[in-house]
C-alpha cells in the first residue's frame, strides 16, 4: 500500500555553521558542522512518513557508503524502498552554509540523482498506480518529471510539483497539467517571467498559472506563511511565530506535511495550516531531516 509516491532526489547534507565565508586563497575556521540526510525529494518523503503516511520513494543513490546509509534511513522511516536504485555515479551531496540569522546557502552535486531516467519510472508503475499523490521537485532530470506528470494524468493521480531549485528550463506546457504547483517567490518569477516583489504581484503571477490550467498554486512566503490560489480562492494562510535556528529543509518539511494531511482527507486550508505548524517546528532545530518531528512529537 502506498499513499504518496515521491519521485526525487537524495543528498547527504554537509552543514557548516559559520558567519564568514573564505575568500579566494584564504583558510578560515568555522565553529560547527553537522552531517545528515537531505535532498528535497527524500526530505519531503521523510516528513510525510514521520507523520504516518505510507510513502514510496523512487530515487537513485550512488554505489557508495552514502547510498547504503540512505537505504537504511528510508527503512528506519518506514519508507518503501522498492523504487530505490543504485547508480554508477556517487551519491548526491550538498555542502550547506548556515549563518547566525538561520539563513542558508546550498550547493548541490546531484551525482546519481541524474541517473533517474523516465524509463526507470515505467518499471515502478505498480507502486505509482497505488498512490493518492505523486510528489516531484527539481533535483532529477526534467524529462523524468515530465514523464511523471504524464503518468499522473494518464492514471488519474494528482501531481504536486515543487519547482525547487528554480530552473529556467522548466516548461509551462508540462506545468499546466499539475494539480498542485508549490513554488517560492523566486521560483514563481522564474517560471512566469513576472515580478514577485509584493503580495499583489505574487497573486497576479499565481493567477496567471491558474488561468493556464494549474489547479492550485501554493506560494511559500517564508515567515509570512503561504498564499493559496485556485479558480475560486485567493487566501493567505499565515505561519506561526517561531524562533528560527536553522531553516534548511523547512520548505521540504512543509511540502511533505502538506502531502500527508491532504492525502489523509483534510481540505486545502486545513492541510496548509497543519503543514505550517510542522515546518515551524523544524526551523527551531538544527539539521535537515534531523529536525523533522514525528506525529508523537507534535
Ligand atoms: O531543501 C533543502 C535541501 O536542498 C537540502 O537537504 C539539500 O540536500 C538540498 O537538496
Ligand atoms: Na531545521
Amino acid at each position: 500500500m502506498t499513499d504518496i509516491t515521491v519521485i526525487g532526489s537524495n543528498m547527504i547534507d554537509l552543514i557548516t555553521y559559520t558567519e564568514k565565508m573564505p575568500l579566494e586563497g584564504e583558510t578560515i575556521e568555522a565553529p560547527e558542522f553537522e552531517m545528515g540526510f537531505g535532498g528535497k525529494g527524500s526530505n519531503q518523503a521523510v516528513a510525510a512518513a514521520r507523520l504516518g503516511s505510507k510513502v514510496s520513494m523512487i530515487t537513485m543513490v550512488g554505489n557508495d557508503s552514502f547510498g547504503k546509509e540512505h537505504l537504511a534511513n528510508y527503512q528506519d522511516n518506514n519508507i518503501d524502498v522498492t523504487g530505490v536504485g543504485i547508480g554508477t555515479k556517487s551519491s548526491g551531496t550538498a555542502p550547506i552554509f548556515v549563518s547566525q540569522d538561520s539563513s542558508n546557502r546550498i550547493l548541490i552535486i546531484k551525482g546519481a540523482n541524474n541517473e533517474l531516467t523516465p524509463t526507470i519510472l515505467d518499471t515502478h508503475l505498480d507502486t505509482i498506480k497505488q498512490s493518492k499523490l505523486i510528489v516531484l521537485q527539481q533535483e532529477i532530470p526534467l524529462e523524468t518529471n515530465y514523464h511523471a506528470i504524464e503518468l499522473g494524468e494518464k492514471l488519474g493521480i494528482p501531481v504536486l510539483l515543487n519547482p525547487a531549485p528554480a530552473s529556467e528550463h522548466l516548461d509551462l506546457e508540462h506545468v499546466r497539467k499539475v494539480d498542485f504547483f508549490m513554488p517560492n517567490e523566486t521560483e514563481l518569477a522564474t517560471l512566469t517571467g513576472l515580478p514577485t516583489e509584493s503580495l499583489d504581484e505574487i497573486t497576479l503571477a499565481a493567477k496567471s498559472l491558474v488561468e493556464q490550467g494549474v489547479k492550485h498554486v501554493i506560494v511559500t512566503l517564508g515567515s509570512r506563511g503561504v498564499l493559496w490560489i485556485n479558480k475560486d480562492n485567493d487566501m493567505v494562510i499565515p505561519s506561526e511565530k517561531v524562533h528560527a535556528i536553522d531553516t534548511t529543509g523547512a520548505g521540504d518539511a512543509f511540502i511533505g506535511a502538506f502531502s500527508h494531511y491532504l492525502t489523509q482527507g483534510e481540505d486545502i486550508p486545513e492541510a496548509l495550516k497543519h503543514a505550517n505548524h510542522y515546518a515551524g517546528i523544524s526551523v527551531t532545530n538544527r539539521g535537515t531531516q534531523k529536525s523533522y518531528p514525528t506525529l508523537a512529537e507534535i
